[in-house]
């Protein structure tokens, strides 16, 4: 079986990035988050207290948190879909050096695909049902990269290959009903990546997921990070998915960063108690096995 890197289409633009990213010099960050602070102006209060971190180039920065921490409104601020009450308050916002505070709507729309884009929890939420899936991502193909319907929906199949579904060109044609949750995620992950984004965000993507697929999907964003330097912000409560994928980590507790640092550092030193509850919880879900293997790396 061929690997991913082999059968990934349209990506020399993101490998050329890499190449040329590689020497010395260290790269400089696709995304810069400076202190943000998220407001709910409904409420009248702020929801997240100074989230800071930066991403260069094929890194992974992991932001971990119990349900309602903050996670996703981070997320989202990052990708100026904040809800309707909340703004950014305070701090700021660069994705490959340019204040997010001053994109117009016409700006966003050229970035959102193209440099940054997104996966979530719940697919099937975030495609048409009465629409073949392959044919989203074709449009998304069609619309982002300005190649006509035929050429877009070859990219499609590639990419529905590249994010390894077997039978590309059967599950092109199919419904999003007709797909199994893990089957729909990579659909996602394919129109997520069709534009060549530098920065990947995956929210809770693998949550609703049984352990098997999964450690798939950890799998495939990992090949994809490998192979055309994505950067990747990974959100999740589960301290393992994080733990398996990222350099560093955020631990957020109540709209709060409490810990941050190296993976390895945070998960084999921590600082806070919240932390060490974190671990002390997930440990029987195999973070302890992870942890023993990182001590025999
Ligand atoms: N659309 C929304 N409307 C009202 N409150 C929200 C909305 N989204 C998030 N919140 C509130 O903001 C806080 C942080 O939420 P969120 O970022 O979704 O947490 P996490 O992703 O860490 O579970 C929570 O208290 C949540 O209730
Ligand atoms: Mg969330």
């Amino acid at each position: 079986m061929s690997t991913l890197s082999q059968r990934l289409p349209a990506d020399s633009e993101a490998t050329e990035r890499l190449e040329s990213a590689a020497p010395a010099v260290p790269a400089p960050p696709v995304l810069s988050v400076r202190d943000v602070r998220i407001i709910d102006r409904a409420g009248g209060r702020e929801i997240v207290h100074g989230v800071s971190f930066t991403l260069t180039p094929g890194k992974t920065v992991g932001i971990v948190g119990e349900s309602g921490s903050g996670k996703t409104l981070t997320c989202r601020a990052t990708l100026g879909i904040l809800p309707a009450h909340f703004e950014v308050g305070g701090g700021s916002i660069e994705i490959e050096g340019r204040d997010i505070g001053c994109l117009t709507p016409a700006e966003w729309t050229a970035l959102r695909g193209a440099t940054i884009s997104a996966v979530f929890q719940d697919p099937a939420s975030y495609l048409n049902p009465s629409i073949p899936v392959g044919r989203q991502v074709a449009e998304v193909i069609h619309v982002k990269k300005g190649v006509g319907r035929r050429e877009a929906r070859r990219q499609a199949i590639e990419l529905l290959r590249a994010v390894h579904l077997r039978d590309p060109e059967l599950v092109f044609d199919q419904y999003a009903f007709e797909l199994s949750g893990g089957m729909l995620q990579r659909v996602l992950i394919a129109a997520a990546i069709a534009a060549g984004p530098r920065i990947l965000i995956a929210d809770e993507a693998t949550t609703a997921l049984d352990v098997t697929v999964q450690a798939e999907i950890l799998d495939l964003l990992a090949d994809l990070r490998e192979r055309t330097g994505l950067a990747l912000v990974v959100v999740s409560h589960d301290l393992a998915v994080v733990a398996q994928l990222c350099d560093e980590v955020l631990v957020m507790r109540q709209g709060e960063v409490v810990e941050h640092g190296p993976t390895r550092e945070v998960l084999h030193h921590p600082r806070h108690d919240y932390t060490r509850l974190l671990i002390a919880e997930h440990e029987q879900y195999g973070l302890d096995k992870f942890l023993a293997s990182e001590e025999d790396a």
